[in-house]
């Protein structure tokens, strides 16, 4: 369940329906999927060999092609990463700054924590998304954002492209975000 905090006003919102409506009106997507449907021994783990990941993305075969077929994804791939992710510090703080992409940046979680600092509108500012395994998001193309891990720091997600070149990340240099 993922649950949303307010930068400016720290207000949480966990309620589900609530989560919703409010990434709704941000634009932002959010879908569920059935994070119980995978095999017990992926779910903490998050150093992956190849076999694992495929084991995910079959396990995951009728969503992510649902998911493709409605929103235009042409491919799609497992991300692991944890403190056994060698170079992690700089991965995180090469991910750590706000940017935008020409497609929409769609990430499923199969196992773990992450989160999603996005820019909402200009009466709500920069928000929090804190994913937890099931979750599905979705953020626009030329929506500011980033994601980091959370104190877990592991996570496994499903990523979904119309083309590869789509997440090539812009740097979204904002004096309105404060860390
Ligand atoms: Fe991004």
């Amino acid at each position: 369940m993922a649950e949303i905090r307010i930068r400016n006003t720290n207000e949480r919102i966990s309620n589900e329906g609530e989560v919703l409506s409010f990434l709704t009106k941000q634009n932002v997507l959010y879908e569920h999927w059935d994070a119980s449907k995978l095999p017990a021994h992926l779910n903490d783990k998050f150093t992956l060999s190849d076999d694992d990941k495929g084991e995910i993305l079959s396990t995951y075969d009728s969503e992510i092609r649902d998911l493709a077929d409605r929103r235009g994804y042409k491919v799609w791939d497992i991300v692991a990463l944890s403190e056994a992710t060698p170079n992690l510090p700089e991965i995180l703080k090469k991910f750590e700054q706000v940017h935008t992409h020409t497609e929409d940046e769609v990430r499923a979680i199969t196992a773990g924590r992450g989160i999603f600092i996005i820019k909402g509108d200009d009466e709500t500012g920069y928000f929090d998304v804190e994913l937890s395994a099931g979750d599905v998001i979705s953020v626009p193309e030329g929506q500011p954002h980033f994601f980091t891990l959370m104190d877990n720091k592991a996570i496994v997600a499903v990523r979904l492209f119309i083309e590869p070149a789509g997440w090539v990340a812009d740097p979204f240099e904002d004096p309105a975000f404060v860390k």
